[in-house]
């Protein structure tokens, strides 16, 4: 049977991956996504993931708006890397359909309490902004869902500071709270995000797919190619956000490990920073997981595949 998942994600280059990966492949059954602030406003990243919808087919879910900024601090955007629309790079058709009314909040609860314990996976792949608001509001959802599987963090260092990672950093708050929730979180940090690499073969093999949703993940690579290696000094993009998505379908596509994991919220130098306690083994009450290491050509496999299932969706 397939994993139900809801995809929290604030499109975003990598995201909107993310996104064509869980509609495209069988082992995923994507039952509603949600936006969050983050690479941009909220009102940016949600009209994109109604493009994303309409490039890749995707109907008969439930898309809704979630929230504006973050817990504590003043929201930050990442316009050095996704630009000013957040998506910058194709052109982004109209949506097909309706943003949902509810809040992504409410979205994101009403789901899980509708569904049979333990068969949603909460997908994020943005700031924590709404998985931590929706677990203060119904905290019986923490028992409820199957697990928490996140692109953020890293145990060797940051993106967005020395120390930190961008979707943690910006709400770090947020990311205290989910990281520190008694259910099975996994954390898809920078240690493996920065192995998935858009390396010329892989460029190679999406253009051999040719059709609309693959040429329009070859645009996004482009214009991601051209920022990551502006600002980051990357000669191929690391494609974060699809890694969390892959270890849901196929957890041979990389090394995960159990190890305590906690989120500076203090330090000067530090603060977002996801600490990993790797001293010695894990307590059995640790619940918390980092991946270490992971398969490329598995990975690629999965999102080349999923373009070829998706085809050439009627518009
Ligand atoms: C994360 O930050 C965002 O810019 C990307 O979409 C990804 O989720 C990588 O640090
Ligand atoms: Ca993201």
């Amino acid at each position: 049977m397939a994993n139900k998942i809801i995809l929290d994600c604030d499109p975003g280059h990598d995201d909107a991956i993310a996104l064509i990966l869980a509609h495209g492949n069988p082992e995923i059954e994507l039952v509603a996504v949600t936006t969050v602030h983050g690479n941009q406003t909220i009102e940016k990243v949600t009209r994109n993931a109604m493009a994303v919808a309409r490039i890749a087919g995707i109907t008969g879910i439930p898309f809704a708006a979630g929230a504006h900024r973050p817990l504590v601090r003043a929201p930050e955007v990442a316009d050095s890397i996704h630009g000013e629309s957040g998506l910058d790079g194709p052109v982004l058709p109209a949506p097909s359909f309706d943003v949902d009314p509810r809040h992504a909040v409410d979205l994101i609860i009403d789901t899980i309490m509708a569904s049979p314990a333990q068969t949603i996976t909460l997908v994020p792949t943005g700031a924590l902004t709404n998985i931590a608001l929706a677990v203060r509001k119904e905290p019986r959802i923490a028992a409820l869902v199957k697990e928490v599987v996140l692109m953020g963090g890293g145990y060797h260092g940051g993106n967005w500071s020395a120390a930190a990672e961008f979707n943690i950093v910006i709400d770090p708050e947020a990311a205290h709270i989910v990281f520190n929730e008694n259910w099975k979180l996994t954390m898809v940090g920078l240690d493996v995000t920065h192995q998935a690499l858009a390396t010329p073969n892989v460029v190679a093999a999406i253009a051999a797919v040719d059709t609309a949703p693959a040429r329009f993940v070859l645009e996004l690579l482009d214009f991601f190619g051209r920022t990551y290696r502006d600002a980051q000094g990357f000669e191929h993009p690391p494609v974060h956000d699809p890694c969390a998505v892959a270890l849901v379908i196929d957890p041979s596509v990389m090394t995960v490990v159990r190890v305590p994991l906690d989120v500076e919220l203090t330090g000067s130098l530090t603060l977002g920073m996801t600490v990993a306690d790797f001293r010695s083994t894990p307590p059995d009450e640790c619940t918390t997981h980092a991946a270490t290491d992971l398969d490329h050509a598995k990975f690629w496999a999965l999102i080349v595949d999923a373009l070829v299932r998706i085809g050439d969706p009627a518009q």
